[in-house]
Parts: structure tokens; sequence; C-alpha cells
């Protein structure tokens, strides 16, 4: 199954702590497809971690940073691009996303992404004195801009990294035409 190659970009789009980048690497690493956070790219820039670029700068700052790494990886080839959570809430960012590549949104339970991300310390949104409460309302409240940009859906609920980068490529499978995105 892991022999199997898109013929575009897979872009993974989802909620903080839903594997976007670790599932990333693996699919990048099976295929050999350059592999791209956007994240890390806005890191790199700034040579900054995501929480002092929101704390120096702001997070409408972050927001333009997120559009101008989308915009520069338009005519990437064999990439698989993990994106920030927050990435879907522009529309003009779905338009680019779209444009990337296949769309696969990882999923996951709020029980399993608050394990995930309940001792993490660079996510600024979730330094808060409530995080769980925060974490479900910008999930519940997200959640829609996920289903409205994404080709497919993949639950990583339980599953180990390889097994969630199993079912992305079953998915992708059952749609292997990208020529939407060639255009
Ligand atoms: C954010 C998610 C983070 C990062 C930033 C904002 C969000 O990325 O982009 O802290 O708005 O959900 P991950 O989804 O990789 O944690």
């Amino acid at each position: 199954m892991s022999l199997q190659i898109p013929d575009c970009n897979v872009v993974l789009i989802g909620f903080m702590g839903s594997g976007k980048s670790s599932v990333g690497r693996e699919l990048a690493r099976r295929w050999r497809f350059r592999f791209v956070d956007t994240d890390a790219a806005i890191r790199r820039r700034f040579s900054k971690s995501i929480g002092e670029i929101f704390a120096t700068y702001g997070e409408d700052f972050f927001r333009e940073q997120e559009h101008d790494v989308l915009r520069d990886l338009l005519g990437q080839e064999r990439a698989v691009i993990a994106t920030g959570g927050g990435i879907v809430l522009q529309e003009q960012n779905v338009v680019l996303l779209r444009r990337l590549g296949r769309v696969v949104w990882l999923t996951a339970s709020p029980d399993t992404i608050w394990e995930r991300v309940r001792m993490s310390t660079h996510r600024p949104l979730l330094q808060n004195e409530d995080p769980r409460g925060t974490m479900d309302h910008l999930l519940q409240a997200r959640s829609p801009f996920y289903a409205a940009a994404a080709d497919l859906t993949v639950d990583s609920s339980g599953l180990l990294h390889s097994e969630v980068a199993d079912r992305v490529v079953a998915s992708l499978l059952d749609r292997r035409s990208c020529s939407r995105n060639q255009s």
C-alpha cells in the first residue's frame, strides 16, 4: 500500500494535535516527497518560535505569514504540506490549499486531541486559564471550516501515525486523479 504514490501534492489540515506534522512526515518519507510544515516555515523566517511570533507581532501578523507561505508553495510538486490548525479560517487560504493539492482533514475525538495537546507549551492559543474549554470551543467553531476545505477526511483517534498514514493512502487511492490541481 505504501508504494502507491499520488500524482499530486497532499495537504494536511486539521485541529492542533490531529497529527498533521507526524503523519505528513511519514507520508513524505514513504513517497520520497518533500515535506513542508507551514509553522516550521514561519518559524524559520523569523528565527522565533510560534509563541514568540504571536507575542511579538500578534496573531494577525502570523495569519498573514501563513498566507504568504502558502502562496510561495504554488508550483511545488511532489510535496506533503502540513498546515497550522487555523489556516482554514481565511477563505483565501482555502483557495490556495485546494490549488496546491488534495486536501486531507485529519480528525480526532476531543479527548484524543486533549491528551495530545494538554502538556504542550508551544501552542499560544491554549496558553490560558482554561485550555480545555478553549480547545472545545475552537474545535467546534472550526470544524465546519475544515469540512468545507477538505476533499477527504481521515480519523486518527487511537491510531499510530503509520496507521493514519495507511488510511490516508487508502483514501487517496479511491480518488486517484489530481487533474483539478494541474490547471
Ligand atoms: C494554531 C495552530 C498551530 C499554530 C499556531 C496556531 C491554530 O499549529 O499554527 O499555534 O490556530 O490552531 P498546529 O495545528 O500544528 O498545532
